[in-house]
């Protein structure tokens, strides 16, 4: 596996990822998504929705707001309960998360420690890690929402960017049943931006303050909980698997009782070894029924399920599924770049599921006197529903065949002077490396079968 920085600057130069705000000098950990990321973002959205909606049994879809009525962050208890605790340094001014802080200078686990706790201990045994003085505040709660505000009337609201997808879900629950008839158990999935004033954001696109998530809410009667909870342990493992990522690298981390978030009663993180170390990529929650009885009593609407075939009444409870976009692109990426031995020489290869490649394939001029066939070939092909793919001229094909390596394009088609009279082409394989001459009629269905 790469370092982090040479990471960085692979998705830099190859147009993965920029630096946020750049021309204005940047925006301390924000990053803008260029073409290729962009690309593979989508892939990976894609294959989580195909994986977790579109091939399921009674699994919706929904598209919700990210600025709610202000109430549902009451209501889900984010007001009051979701900060972090931060201190700051008083001579550089730096602000640290306090149980980080501690975790990092002093190998403790000091997350479920009270404020005073931590305060303690920093101020007595910790120098801060930037200007080496120990001189701190107190530790005090850092409200993680970030707020906004709106007008009603002539007066301001206070509004908030929302921090999972998830609230707005819950709160559509009634309408869903009610529109789709939908009977319990059956799902409701989202994918979207989220928004976290993260007190100390880092380690390149694994903590910001604005990113995506996939969430999945599973709505069930109580006593299943444990099926369902063990069923969707099973589906994350495949779906991981799936996107090309080793077993080795993953650990799966049941997490303390007392470090339960306010609405779970249960959580299981999955956690990946990124170059830095191991990190949390998602989690699984038995939410109970903590987030239907709140906006219950919080909006006086009756989220009750009736079960009519056992004439029955209740509160569903829900299992939920929650990763980041980034995470997974973090841990794609730093599983499946490798740099491989080819001869004399090295590549760099990107060996990304097919389904995960921005790019499916490269059309190549084998000299720049071919351009205006080649070019025909590709206006062509673009037209075939084959997914995105490019032209690329200049410089040797060797060259080339290298620059779609490390970007993962799965499949080279080099056109030649032999394809003006045979009618066909060159294919070369990223993984194996291997060429075939195919007719240019079979290129679809080359790709078709060879996608692997
Ligand atoms: N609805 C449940 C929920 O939001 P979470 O553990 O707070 O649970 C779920 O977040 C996932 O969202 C995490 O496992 C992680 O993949 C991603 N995530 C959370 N905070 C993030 C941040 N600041 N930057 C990037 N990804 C983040």
């Amino acid at each position: 596996m790469k370092d982090i920085k040479e990471i960085i600057s692979y998705l830099k130069d190859k147009g993965f990822i920029y630096s946020g705000s750049s021309i204005y000098g940047g925006l301390a950990n924000s990053w803008d998504f260029g073409p290729l990321g962009a690309m593979l973002k989508d892939n990976i959205k894609n294959e989580w929705k195909k994986f977790f909606v579109d091939k399921q049994e009674n699994i919706f879809h929904l598209d919700t707001g990210i600025i709610l009525n202000p109430k549902v962050w009451e209501a889900s208890g984010h007001v009051g309960k979701f900060n972090d605790p931060m201190i700051d340094c008083k001579e550089c001014k730096t602000r640290f998360r306090a149980d980080h802080l501690i975790e990092q200078e002093k190998n403790i686990d000091a997350e479920n420690w009270s404020f005073e706790k931590q305060t303690e201990l920093i101020q007595k045994d910790i120098k801060c890690p930037v200007c080496q003085k120990q001189n701190w505040t107190e530790a005090r709660a850092f409200e993680l929402m970030f707020k906004t505000s709106g007008s009603k009337t002539s007066e301001e609201e206070t509004l908030y960017l929302r921090p999972e997808t998830a609230q707005g879900v819950f709160i559509n629950f009634k309408n869903v049943i009610d529109t789709m008839n939908a009977k319990i158990p059956f799902g409701i999935g989202q994918v979207g931006k989220s928004f976290r004033n993260e007190v100390t954001p880092g380690n390149f696109i694994f903590r910001t303050k604005e990113f995506e998530q996939l969430e999945l809410e599973f709505f069930i009667k109580e006593n299943d909980s444990q099926k369902y909870f063990n069923l969707y342990l099973d589906k994350i493992k495949s779906f991981l698997l799936s996107l090309g990522l080793n077993k080795a690298n993953i650990k799966q981390e049941e997490v303390d009782k007392d470090s339960l978030a306010h609405y779970s009663k249960r959580t299981v993180d999955f956690e990946y070894n990124f170059p830095f170390g191991y990190g949390e990529l998602l989690g699984i929650a038995d939410r109970g029924s903590f987030d239907l009885s709140n906006h219950s009593n919080f909006s006086n609407e009756s989220l009750e399920y009736h079960d009519q075939k056992n004439n029955e009444k209740y509160i569903p409870h829900i299992i939920e599924t929650s990763m980041g976009v980034e995470r997974l692109f973090l841990a794609i990426i730093s599983e499946l770049l490798k740099t491989e031995q080819d001869g004399e020489t090295e590549r760099d290869v990107l060996k990304l599921p097919y389904t995960l490649t921005p790019y499916k394939a490269s059309i190549m001029p084998l000299t720049n006197k071919l351009e205006e066939e080649a070019n025909n070939l590709f206006k062509d092909l673009l037209t075939k529903d084959l997914g995105p793919i490019n032209f690329l001229k200049g410089g040797s094909i060797g060259k080339r065949y290298r620059k779609q390596d490390a970007i993962g394009t799965m499949f080279c088609i080099t056109f030649d002077f032999d394809s003006l009279e045979d009618k066909k082409v060159t294919i070369r394989n990223r993984d194996t490396m291997i060429q075939e001459r195919i007719d240019i009629a079979n290129i679809k269905t080359y790709i078709e079968q060879n996608a692997g």
